[in-house]
């Protein structure tokens, strides 16, 4: 149950309204001149840059670097122009400290306004007295409106302040970016009760263990909503990843059994990424499946086609699963490199180096065709990996350079024999 507080100016919408209905072929395109980023991971995931008078929601959990990011792209837009960072959760010197930790001691850009508020009507203030190009919130969880009786953070108190920054953000042009903090326990409203509201909505992601970031559109008025950016988070803020695989591999043990390579899409990006299988000798009662970076349904459906299918013996074996890099892999692409890393370690028998997995595994012991091979095999052929198996019928339709050859496998049993010769 949400107390809801009535409130009359909460009827204004931010869109004006009225004009009565015009015909779509007589309206003007609104032209977009947007605020291109040098940090090129954000930009793109932005769709090309920020617009102006656009609500962006950046949510991710406590202490995965939004804070951080923001600040690096504050700076960098406050070289042209002035930008209003707004804390609610910082202070100023701990800001500064930041800043100078992330610009490696270098004092940041002249028009970086800097504010510790937490009342809307405040903030707004000092978003027209400072009339930026970009304003930050940090945190839409911190900030309260005095018209509203319960406490920052509430869902009624997180959705006036929003609605407010919009209307304030396409009646001025500013471009606001809220941070919204994930909480598992409930206890503030979530960035989930303003996706509606907001033109785009980001979500930072990552293992807090590794120091890879993900930035992932889940929604974008302004552009595709596939789009991720790469980050790792170093000692001094977060630094684009140009070329993730290559980074996702970099540690890689080439002869190692239980480990196979996967190429999945992250947005319209390839990526490649090792995961890795370890089965061992159950000791005691059932068999464990621990799945790290894959869906735990996914790892017990493909150790279930393993056994029947193929006829791995995996009963007694404790199975473990790790996508190396702490990263999340959601794609079904990924289930044959999943397959083969664990048939790799019940025979204690590495893959080839250079072999690349891609397919959908289905329940008969087929493999299924997926989405986007070309990108696939475009990556995985610029990293090196010169034999690639895909599912029968996958014909790219383009030649491959000479030295890589796909095999077109129509079973994972096949696939595995395949595999496991070479
Ligand atoms: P922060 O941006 O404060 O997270 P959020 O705003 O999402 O809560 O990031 C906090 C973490 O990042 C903290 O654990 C320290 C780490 N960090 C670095 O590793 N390197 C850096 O340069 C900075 C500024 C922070
Ligand atoms: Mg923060």
């Amino acid at each position: 149950m949400v107390e809801d507080v009535v409130n009359p100016r909460r009827a204004s919408t931010p869109v004006p309204s009225g004009s009565g209905p015009q015909k779509l072929i007589e309206i003007e395109a609104g032209t977009e001149d947007r605020l291109a980023l040098d940090n090129s991971e954000f930009g793109r995931v932005l769709g090309g840059g920020v617009v102006p008078g656009s609500l962006v929601l950046i949510g991710g959990d406590p202490g995965i670097g939004k804070s951080t990011l923001l600040l690096q792209i504050s700076a960098e837009v406050a070289a042209t122009g002035p930008v209003l960072y707004v804390s609610g959760e910082e202070s100023v010197a701990q800001i500064k400290t930041r800043a100078l930790r992330v610009s490696n001691g270098a004092q940041p850009a002249e028009h970086l306004y800097l504010a510790t508020e937490t009342d809307v009507d405040r903030v707004i203030g000092q978003i027209e007295a400072v009339a930026p190009r970009l304003a930050i919130i940090d945190s839409i969880q911190t900030i309260q409106s005095t018209e509203i009786g319960s406490a920052a953070g509430s869902i009624s108190q997180v959705r006036e302040c929003a609605s407010r920054l919009q209307a304030v953000a396409k009646s001025s042009g500013v471009a606001i970016f809220l941070v919204g903090h994930v909480t598992k326990d409930g206890s503030i409203a979530g960035p989930r009760v303003l996706e509606h509201l907001v033109d785009t909505v980001l979500y930072l992601e990552g293992d807090p263990y590794h120091s890879y970031r993900l930035l992932r559109t889940v929604k974008n008025r302004y552009g595709a909503t596939t789009e991720v950016g790469v980050f790792k988070m170093g000692s001094t803020g977060m630094v684009e990843v140009a070329n993730p695989s290559e980074a996702f591999l970099a540690e890689r043990r080439r002869d190692a059994p239980g480990s196979a390579i996967a190429v999945t899409m992250e947005g319209s990006r390839p990526l490649l990424v090792e995961v890795q299988g370890l089965t061992s000798p159950t000791t005691f009662g059932h068999p464990r499946r621990t799945a790290n970076g894959v869906d735990t349904n996914r790892l017990l459906i493909i150790t279930a086609v393993l056994t029947r299918r193929v006829g791995v013996q995996l009963s007694d074996q404790d199975i473990f699963i790790n996508v190396v890099g702490g990263l999340q892999v959601r794609e079904p692409a990924a289930d044959l490199a999943l397959a083969a890393a664990i048939a790799s370690s019940a025979r204690d028998r590495a893959l080839p180096p250079d072999l690349a997995l891609i397919g959908e595994v289905g329940l008969s012991g087929e493999l299924r065709r997926v989405p986007q091979l070309e990108p696939r095999l475009r990556e995985a052929i610029k990293l090196g990996f010169s034999s690639i198996v895909v599912p029968k019928g996958a014909d790219p339709g383009w030649d491959l350079p000479s030295q890589s050859k796909l095999h077109e496998m129509a079973g994972l049993s096949e696939a595995l024999e395949f595999a496991f010769q070479a």
